[in-house]
């Protein structure tokens, strides 16, 4: 853990820091990263200036793999707050950060520990699978958990015969059952208010208008959407669709889709949904990132306990998903001296 070390020209709040250039604000980032050995892991739905300067860029898994071996002293977190939980349980010696700590995932608030307990003890020979869009209490009583990415290939791994609580998103679960041709599936009834908003007259317009388009679509929408989709995959799979496709329709948030505006100017980048934004996602600024590094705020910090069960279902994630390689010595050695580029490099 780095000694506090005082920002020699901190401003008092992220308001004051909201006022300066942002080619300032960039430049005190950079420098202040340096000081206390910190990386910054960004969500691909952040904000295009909070991309440009994240370290890694990544869906669920690539960040909670990331979280695991990074070798920094501290990591900011610039997603919602399961992200900066996750980070926090599978790297508890680091300190990590948030830039603001209302950045919440409305989906992870489905589902309290409390109700989990409840259902549970309806079933008590069912498997539970927490999708990583949970809080680390809800993870801690999870057997294990799921991303967008790899929830397919998990719950293939769970005896047929067994039944699944799957917690919280309805639509994934529904997409998984389907997969895994299962009907043994006991769903949460939560959603992605962003996702679930998506219609299928919104994608028959967008489609209609750029006909030669392929179209991606996130697992937490709809049934009928992903049915329609071309590919259906999670936020990382549809940056890697993006380079290998001239035109594109991505029914996701609007985030991922302005940086693949930005990366590919020349092809045909589409949002399904102009209206599809995650407004917590977007509640982390350059400003409040400048902000959270000068003053070393807000940390994310987890009961004892909690972080033991969550780490316990996390990791057999990990484990299921090919587990992740801690940098060797050597790597360590080149990372610290810039030498050695961290994460996807796809910024
Ligand atoms: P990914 O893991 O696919 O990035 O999804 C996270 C998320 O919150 C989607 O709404
Ligand atoms: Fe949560 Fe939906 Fe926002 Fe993803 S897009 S963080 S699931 S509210």
């Amino acid at each position: 853990m780095p000694t506090p070390t005082a920002a020699p020209d901190l401003l008092p709040t992220p308001l004051d820091y909201a006022a300066l250039p942002a080619a300032e604000l960039v430049a005190r980032i950079e420098r202040r990263k340096d000081e206390l050995s910190a990386v910054i892991l960004g969500h691909n739905y952040q904000r295009t200036e909070i991309q440009d300067v994240s370290d890694y860029l990544g869906d669920s898994l690539g960040l909670s793999q990331e979280a695991a071996s990074t070798t920094a002293d501290s990591i900011v977190f610039c997603g919602v707050h399961f992200m900066a939980e996750t980070a926090k349980v599978l790297s508890p010696g680091k300190r990590v950060l948030m830039p603001d700590l209302r950045a919440g995932c409305p989906m992870a608030d489905f589902v309290t520990g409390t109700a989990l307990r409840n259902l549970m003890s309806q079933h008590p020979d069912a498997v539970v699978v927490a999708y990583v869009n949970s809080t680390a209490e809800v993870k801690a009583l999870a057997d294990v958990c799921v991303t967008s990415s790899n929830a397919v290939g998990i719950v293939e791994t769970i005896p047929r015969d067994t039944p699944i609580l799957f917690v919280p998103d309805k639509n994934l679960a529904d997409y998984v059952a389907e997969k895994t041709d299962r009907d043994n599936i006991i769903a949460w009834e939560g959603y992605c208010y962003v996702h679930d908003d998506m219609v299928l007259e919104e994608l028959d317009r967008v489609r209609a208008a750029h006909p030669d388009a392929k179209v991606v679509v996130h697992p937490e929408a709809r049934r009928e959407l992903l049915e329609a989709a071309d590919f259906v995959t999670s936020t990382s799979g549809m940056v890697s669709l993006a380079e290998e496709h001239d035109a594109l329709i991505f029914g996701t948030e609007r985030g991922l889709v302005d940086r693949m505006k930005q990366r590919f100017p020349g092809k045909t980048m589409i949002p399904l949904s102009g209206a599809a934004i995650c407004g917590n996602m977007k509640l982390n600024t350059l400003a409040k990132l400048a902000w959270c590094l000068d003053h070393e705020q807000h940390e994310v910090v987890l009961p004892d306990e909690i972080r033991r069960g969550a780490a316990r279902s996390l990791e057999r994630m990990l484990e299921l998903s090919g587990g992740w390689a801690a940098p060797t010595e050597e790597e360590a050695e080149l990372e610290a001296a810039g030498l050695r580029p961290r994460g996807c490099g796809c910024a």
